[in-house]
C-alpha cells in the first residue's frame, strides 16, 4: 500500500462487515521513540481462536466472492517491514483489537496519507456505525468521535454534505494543530 491510510480503511471495512456499532481508530505517533503506531479495534462479532489463527494468512478469507483475503496479512506486512510488530486479538461475540507498529523513520515506512478523506468515507458507509479517530503526536492529541458530533446534530443526518465537508475540515485542521510545535 502506498499510505498508511488504506490499512486503515481496509481494516476498518472488516470491522464495518463484522458489524461492530462502534469502531475506534488510534494513530499514534512518537518521533523521540521514533515509532508509529496505528491500533482499529470494534466491538463486532470477532474470531473465535481457529479463525483468528488462520487471520494472518494470506489465503485464509471468509468471503465467498474471492478466495484469499489480504487486508490483515499485508497490514502485518507493512508493519514488519519498518522494524515494527503486528497483533490481532479477537474475542468471539466480542471485538477485535488490531496493533500495527512501525519504525517512524523506517525508509520503507509510507506517509500516513489522507485521514480526513478515509474518515468521511468510514463515517458516510453506515450512518449507524459511530467512529472514535483518535491521533496522538508526541504531547499532542486530537480527537473526532461522531458519537458527540450526532448529539449536536440531533435530527440531521451526519451523512449529508454539509456535515460531511465540516468532519473533513476539522481533521484537516486538528491534524495541522498536531504538526504545530
Ligand atoms: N474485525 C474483524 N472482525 C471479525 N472478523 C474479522 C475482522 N477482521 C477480519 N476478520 C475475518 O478475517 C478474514 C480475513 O480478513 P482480511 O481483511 O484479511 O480479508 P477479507 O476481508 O476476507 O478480504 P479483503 O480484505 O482482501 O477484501 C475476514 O474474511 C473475516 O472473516
Ligand atoms: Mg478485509
Amino acid at each position: 500500500m502506498r499510505e498508511l491510510s488504506m490499512h486503515i480503511l481496509d481494516i476498518a471495512q472488516n470491522s464495518i462487515v463484522a458489524g461492530a456499532s462502534l469502531v475506534k481508530i488510534v494513530v499514534e505517533e512518537n518521533l523521540n521513540e521514533d515509532f508509529l503506531t496505528i491500533i482499529i479495534e470494534d466491538n463486532g462479532k470477532g474470531m473465535g481462536e481457529n479463525e483468528l489463527e488462520k487471520v494472518t494468512n494470506p489465503f485464509y478469507t471468509s468471503r465467498t466472492t474471492r478466495k484469499v483475503g489480504l487486508g490483515v496479512p499485508m497490514f502485518k506486512a507493512s508493519a514488519e517491514a519498518c522494524d515494527g510488530s503486528f497483533r490481532i486479538n479477537s474475542k468471539k461475540g466480542e471485538g477485535t483489537y488490531v496493533e500495527a507498529k512501525f519504525k517512524h523513520s523506517h525508509i520503507d515506512r509510507v506517509p500516513l496519507g489522507n485521514m480526513p478523506d478515509t474518515m468521511v468515507v468510514l463515517v458516510s458507509s453506515d450512518i449507524k456505525i459511530d467512529f472514535i479517530y483518535r491521533h496522538i503526536r508526541n504531547d499532542k492529541e486530537y480527537v473526532l468521535d461522531t458519537r458527540e458530533i450526532k448529539d449536536i446534530l440531533g435530527e440531521v443526518p451526519i451523512n449529508s454534505i454539509e456535515v460531511l465537508d465540516w468532519i473533513k475540515g476539522n481533521i484537516i485542521e486538528g491534524i495541522k494543530e498536531l504538526h504545530i510545535n
